[in-house]
């Protein structure tokens, strides 16, 4: 999704524009935009592609000036080129947007019939072009701004600066995040705390519905009706650091191979390791009182929420309903309050989780985030934040976090069952154990299996379609590996339940696609060898991804058998997920995609 950031500084800025727009690259784009005011003079360098394009742009060109505003574009209305890239310039007005401005159109064609005109394909241009028209009706620039955020409807973070006005920029938020920072005589506007951690990591969250207006002063903070409003100062965790990849090629496979740390950081945050029990969670969600869970996500977040239903109805025999948040959000499913709703969200920004999220408040459940970011929204909003702890996630392909996410459900599923008296002592301390020993597990698992995926990865890419299919808490893995397959290597891939490959996949059969297999040799094993029979049958090619036990237990022919250790159920889903993240992330880098920052994704869905 759209970058944003914003200063008024004391010194150039274009430059650290860049830079701060380079830490928010990770939300994935396709052009890019500064502009400056410098001498009375506002001006801008747009570029198409990536930020080098821009340097390369400001490098012949320099840009001037100690305020400005810049924007990674991530396309919505219009192609993605110059034109349409963000800032737009109307009457010395100037505008950068991340959201969707839904009545755009009507606005346009009054703005188009009282005599304007239009010069890009965007939506954003009617925010610059009614600021314009209220001016030119007399109001002052902030006027002109609130009469212009009375008009529009929509999710919008928007950061407007006037070239009449050298020392100020606005910004507002109904929708997307934006963050003012406070740095010594100088301020910052960004997307997050992360954009802004080299200048200050003393930050203000803009809430919904307010106007900031931004000078060398501080910033004064409205509602759009032009009433003050405060909002509290925090000291934000975020560092610079995060945008290191270390030894790694790509941030993908940094937070590949990061995975055992992180899990042990959050598990710590669940588990006593010297008691093998688990801590006390927020009393705000009550298990024991329970008689329903609602799960809503995004893609890999979904995923987990997926798997963390066959816990929560397994260990604490609680019912739940799941679905993504896109559907959820109308589907006016009847809630009662003894339910509690969970929703689960690396970025805690995505739009249609957070609304999912105000509909589940709005029928009086308990609210329960399974989020990375301690500080977004959906953090904000929820009654109980359930921390994953997995560290800043750049690859926009989600893997530590969709991990960290399991790994916290695990745990919030035996705290559920224990409160729910549906698990003994005994059964804690033998799943929290496996708990414990799962990020030694992991970590053996990502070194011993690396040269074997990196080979079958060479193999993969030959193909168009790959097919995965898995049993039990394997089939949301069979999902997420597709998922991962598809997006970073633009490879066709679907995930099945196994038991529905006669239900109308096995059609496509044949050795043109080969199928991928997840299973553990677990309570469904057997099964899921039947279907492989099927396959083989039909003269598909097998990958087969399974345990010592069950690579000697399955006679059939592969095309390439990954043998991970045998590990306790509740964990398999974690050590699982290794292979499969691999075999995607080896075979994109074979394919020479771009790996971390794939075509058309964003890493943060703030828009519908
Ligand atoms: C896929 C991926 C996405 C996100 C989804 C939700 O690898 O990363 O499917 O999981 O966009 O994002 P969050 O978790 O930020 O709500």
């Amino acid at each position: 999704m759209c970058g944003i950031v914003g200063i008024v500084g004391n010194t150039p800025v274009a430059e650290r524009l860049v830079d701060a727009l380079k830490r928010l690259e990770y939300r994935g784009y396709d052009s890019a935009g500064v502009a400056t005011i410098h001498d009375g003079a506002m001006d801008r360098r747009r570029a198409e592609g990536k930020l080098f394009n821009l340097e390369k742009k400001l490098s012949d060109e320099p840009l001037p000036g100690q305020i400005g505003i810049a924007h990674t574009r991530w396309a919505t209305h219009g192609v993605p080129n110059e034109t349409n890239a963000h800032p737009h310039f109307v009457d010395g007005i100037a505008v950068v947007h991340n959201g969707i401005i839904e009545n755009f159109s009507e606005i346009k064609d009054d703005l188009i019939a009282e005599g304007a005109c239009f010069t890009t394909q965007t939506d954003t241009e009617v925010v610059a072009q009614l600021i314009a028209k209220y001016r030119r009706q007399g109001l002052d620039n902030r006027a002109a701004m609130l009469a212009m955020l009375n008009r529009v409807t929509g999710a919008f973070a928007l950061v407007v600066m006037f070239k009449d006005d050298p020392d100020t920029i606005m910004a507002a938020r109904f929708g997307p995040p934006l963050a003012v920072g406070f740095g010594k005589g100088e301020m910052f506007l960004g997307s997050d705390a992360i954009a802004l951690s080299p200048f200050t990591n003393e930050i203000a969250y803009l809430e919904d519905g307010d106007c900031a207006i931004v000078d060398h002063r501080g910033a004064e903070i409205v509602d759009f009706s032009g009433k003050p409003v405060v909002r509290k100062h925090q000291i934000s965790q975020a560092t610079a650091f995060m945008v290191d990849k270390g030894n790694h090629r790509h941030f993908m496979e940094k937070e590949i191979y990061e995975q055992p740390e992180v899990i042990s950081h959050a598990l710590a945050h669940y588990v006593d390791f010297a008691t093998n029990t688990v801590k006390p969670v927020d009393s705000a969600i009550d298990f024991k009182a329970l008689r329903g869970l609602a799960i809503s996500a995004c893609g890999t977040a979904y995923l987990a929420g997926l798997v963390g239903k066959y816990w929560f109805e397994r260990y604490a025999r609680l019912p739940v309903e799941i679905d993504v948040a896109s559907e959820f959000r109308y589907r006016e499913m009847p809630l009662s309050k003894d339910q509690a709703a969970l929703f689960i969200s690396q970025s805690g920004e995505t739009a249609d989780t957070l609304a999912s999220l105000r509909y589940c408040k709005d029928s009086g459940l308990k609210i329960g985030a399974i989020v990375n970011v301690s500080e977004s929204t959906i953090a904000r909003e929820a009654d109980a934040v359930f921390p994953i702890l997995a560290g800043p996630e750049i690859g926009v392909a989600s893997t530590k976090a969709f991990t960290c996410q399991l790994a916290v459900m695990a745990s919030l599923a035996i705290s559920a069952g224990k409160a729910r008296g549906t698990i003994n002592a005994a059964e804690e301390k033998q799943l929290v154990q496996s708990l414990i020993e799962m990020p030694r597990i992991m970590s053996q698992v990502l070194h011993s299996i690396q040269p074997q995926l990196e080979t079958l990865s060479r193999d993969l890419s030959k193909f168009k379609d790959v097919l995965y299919l898995g049993r039990g808490t394997s089939y949301p893995l069979a999902m997420e590996g597709a998922l991962k397959l598809k997006e970073i290597s633009y490879i066709h891939a679907e995930g099945y339940a196994a038991g529905e490959l006669k239900h109308g996949p096995i059609a496509l059969i044949d050795e043109n696609m080969p199928v991928i297999v997840i299973a553990p040799h677990d309570r469904f094993f057997e099964k899921t060898v039947s279907n492989m029979q099927e396959v083989a049958a039909r003269g598909g090619r097998i990958i087969f991804i399974t345990d010592e036990k069950g690579a000697s237990a399955s006679k059939l022919e592969t095309m390439a058998t990954i043998v991970l250790p045998n590990v306790p159920e509740l964990i398999a889903p974690m050590v699982f997920s290794l292979p499969i993240q691999l075999l995607a992330y080896h075979t994109a880098v074979f394919m020479g995609t771009d790996v971390d920052q794939p075509r058309n994704l964003a890493k943060s869905v703030t828009v519908e």
